[in-house]
This record gives structure tokens, sequence and C-alpha cells, in this order.
């Protein structure tokens, strides 16, 4: 029962009024924040496929419509027109930036891309082939260690200083990335350099030798930016929510961003960029043609990664940008790669089939990103740490809104126990 401001919720003869609360796209939701403590009921929602777990000013889905709007700006506007740092200004501070704003933020990531010189020490001591997204989630969070100002874990303090946290993460994060590559391989770091811009600068200390400047082909920068952009933020997904969720007990941009890069790492997350290429790999080492592999999906032995998304039941806007982009650069390097090959015909062949079609299953961005990582020179094992670099921006943003919020309270969901009830402890003798 609802009329336009409430809904009415009936249980053990009585009856409560919720409020309802409605989005600016129209999206309508009951407001439960008062049910327990006027029912003694809570709401079970396991997975939170139903719950709407805050309000948010920053990105826009409508999954049944593959809609995605960063801050109101439809993301195919932005993937034309913009590049990865003016949109991390969007995504951040809610405006695109004038260009005096633009050159300031540009100027605060140059300031702060080198990264704390005894930060080399940290990174020695680790193994040489541990798995980047375990060491970025280390690195990042022990930036608190090394710019504790920026870390006070006050919410007043920290926003006080929220350029430059910003700034720090977003720009630090690069530089964190290519020094885990280069000391994996045995390989001199290369500091940034500050003529260069963002993309072009990350590339330049991945690739460059100190005796050979890493010459970038702009289709290279063009695509990296716009896998960077394409990934700025996707409002509530497992990993913005756990960012939030650390954020909301007061902690540090550092120590909730770090959160986010752990909950990105799943396979089912972030994880499934090097998921879809691994997957493409052993189709391509069996010798099928992906009808093997769609049957045995079917069946429920395994899954077709980067198909699928618990948001999108219609095609993920950021797919379909970025299929057509995969093409462009693996032309214009003049790239020949068997999965490509593979991925379009796995694509056509479930886009066919009633088993993805009744499940609306499209591809996800991770379909056809990890290709595009391959032919830049990305090694695989990389490709989530990538997609963490491209999200920081929307932690960043997250990370504000809670911090910033006027009354800001701790996330503190609760649960229904289904386990044994009170019961008498039993000396060990007493056991059998
Ligand atoms: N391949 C085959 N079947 C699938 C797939 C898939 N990729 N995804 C879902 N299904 C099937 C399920 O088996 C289930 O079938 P059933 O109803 O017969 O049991 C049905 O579709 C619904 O699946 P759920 O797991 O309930 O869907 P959910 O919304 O929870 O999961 C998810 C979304 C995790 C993304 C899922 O589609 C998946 O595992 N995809 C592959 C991994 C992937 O690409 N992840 C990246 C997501 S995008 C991102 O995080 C950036």
């Amino acid at each position: 029962m609802s009329d336009t401001t409430h809904a009415t919720l009936q249980l053990a003869g009585k009856q409560y009024a919720l409020p309802v609360f409605i989005g600016t796209e129209g999206e309508t939701a009951f407001d439960i924040t008062r049910l327990r403590e006027q029912s003694g009921a809570i709401t079970f929602d396991e997975g939170y496929g139903n719950t709407g777990s805050c309000a948010s000013t920053v990105t826009y889905i409508e999954g049944e419509k593959g809609i995605l709007r960063y801050r109101g700006y439809p993301i195919e506007q932005l993937a034309e027109y913009s590049h990865f740092v003016e949109t991390a200004y969007l995504v951040i501070y809610g405006e695109l930036p004038t260009r005096g704003q633009r050159a300031k933020f540009s100027d605060l990531l140059t300031e702060n891309a080198p990264i704390h010189e005894r930060m080399v020490y940290l990174f020695e001591s680790y193994p040489r082939d541990a798995h980047p997204m375990a060491l970025l989630g280390a690195m990042v969070n022990a930036l608190a260690c090394y710019y504790p100002h920026l870390a006070t874990n006050t919410h007043y303090g920290d926003t006080d200083n929220f350029d430059e946290a910003a700034a720090t993460l977003i720009s630090k994060v690069r530089t964190i990335t290519a020094m885990a590559y280069r000391m994996s391989r045995g390989l001199p770091v290369i500091y940034p350099k500050r003529s260069l811009k963002y993309c072009e600068n990350f590339l330049h200390m991945m690739f460059s030798d100190p005796y050979e400047h890493y010459q970038c082909p702009e289709v290279v920068s063009r695509a990296l930016n716009l896998i960077l952009l394409l990934h700025a933020d996707h409002e509530q997904n497992c990993s913005t929510a756990t960012v939030r969720m650390v954020a909301s007990s007061g902690a540090n941009l550092f120590a909730s961003a770090a959160s986010g890069v752990c909950a990105l790492w799943g396979p089912f997350h972030g994880g499934a960029n090097q998921a879809v290429i691994e997957m493409l790999q052993t189709i391509h080492d069996d010798g099928d043609d992906g009808s093997r592999f769609i049957a045995s999906a079917k069946q429920g032995k395994c899954r077709l990664m980067g198909f699928g998304h618990r948001i999108y039941r219609n095609y993920d806007p950021r797919a379909k940008i970025i299929g057509k982009a995969c093409e462009e650069l693996l032309r214009t390097l003049g790239v020949q790669d068997p999965l490509l090959d593979i991925a379009r015909r796995l694509e056509q062949a479930a886009l066919s089939d009633n088993y993805f079609v009744e499940r609306k299953l499209y591809p996800n961005v991770d379909f056809y990103s990890g290709i595009m990582m391959r032919a830049i020179g990305i090694p695989m094992n990389m490709f989530t740490v990538m997609f963490a670099i491209g999200r920081m921006p929307g932690w960043v943003a997250h990370w504000r809104e809670v911090a910033a919020a006027g009354r800001p309270r701790i996330y503190r969901p609760r649960q229904i126990y289904t386990g044994c009830s009170c019961r008498e402890y039993l000396p060990v003798e007493k056991r059998g």
C-alpha cells in the first residue's frame, strides 16, 4: 500500500507508515531508518540487492536501460570528449573544471607524483613475485605512515586537507604501480617527469629505461585515458560500498581506499578482467571455438567471465565503448590478437543463446579491457591494479561524501541470527 509520500507496512496487526524517498531520476525507496525503533523488526536483504545504503550525488546507473552518468554527464559523452584527469575532477568535485581549475588540479597531481623515498625500502621487503594487488593494498594503506598530516583519522582534520590527500592518492597510486612493476622485473625504477601528462607519465614510469625514453604512441595514451575514465566510478559496487563502510568509522582516505583495493581484487569484481584473459587463453589453448566453453557455462560448470552484472540487465554501456576502442587500438598498433577473435565469437554466441538472453547476461566492462591492456604491454596480473587506478576518483568522491556529511553515522548493518540458542558450557571431558 502506498501513496506518493508514504508506504504502509502491516505487521502483527499494527501499521507503520514508511516515508517514501524519491531520487532525482525517480528511483523510489521506502525509508526504514526508524523501522526497528518503531516495530522491533528489521529488513533482510542478503547481498543488498534491494537496499539503498546511502544517498549519493556522484553516479547514476539505470541497469535496465544501460545508462551510466557521472554527475549527470552520460558516459558516452565523457568517453568521447573528456580525459581521465578532467573526469576525475568532475567525479570528485561535482562539476567539470574551468581551465584554471583543471590547471591547478593537474599541477597538484604533478607535485604529488613522487613517493616518499623511504617507501622504496618497503617495496624491497616484499617478495619479487608478490601479486601487484597485494602490494597496492599495502602501499596505499602505507601512505598514511608517510603523510600522517593527511591521515589524522578525524573527519574534520582529513577533510581540511582533502585537496592534497585526493591528489596524493590519485597521483601516487600510479607511481606505486609502475614502481612495483619495475621492481618485480629487476628493472631500475623510473621517476615521474613533470612535463608529462597523467597517462603518458604512467607509461613512461612503466616502460622507459634510464638510457631510452619510452615514446608513447598517441593511440596508446588515448586508450589508457579511456580505460581509466570508464572505471572512474560505478556507484555502490562491492569496493565502493567497502570504502564508504570503512570511511564511516572515521578512517582516513588512504585506509579507506586500501580497503577498496582489497574488495576489488576478487574475480567476481575487479579481478574479472584478469579472469577474462585467462578464460580466453584456456579456450584458445584447448582449440575450442568457444562453443564448448559456453556449453559448460550453461551447465553451471564455469562462468563466462566478463559477462553479467548485478545492475545492468542490458548492455553495460562501458562495454560498448571499450569494445569499439579495443578494435581501433589493435588495428592502429597492427596487433593481431587471437583472443580478440575468440572474444567476439563468444559475445556473438552468447548474445543469441537463450540461456544468456533469458538471464539478461551481456558483456561487462571487463570483457574487452584486458585485451586492450595486453596490447599496451601491461602484464595480466596488473589488470586489476589498472582498474583500481581508474576507480580512485570514485573512491575519493564517496569517501568525501561520507566524511563531509553533516552528521556522519557509522555504517553498521544488522543480521538475522540463525545459530544455536543459549546453551551451557561443557567441560572437555564431558564432550565425548
Ligand atoms: N556466466 C554464466 N552464467 C552466469 C553468469 C556468467 N558470467 N553470470 C550469471 N550467470 C547465471 C547464474 O548462474 C544464475 O543462473 P541461475 O539463475 O540458473 O542460477 C543467473 O545467471 C544469475 O546469476 P547471479 O550470480 O545470481 O547474478 P549476480 O547478479 O549475483 O552476479 C556477477 C553478477 C557476479 C557479475 C555474475 O554475473 C558473474 O559472476 N559474472 C562473471 C564475473 C564478472 O564478469 N564480474 C565482473 C562484474 S563487473 C565489475 O565488477 C567491474
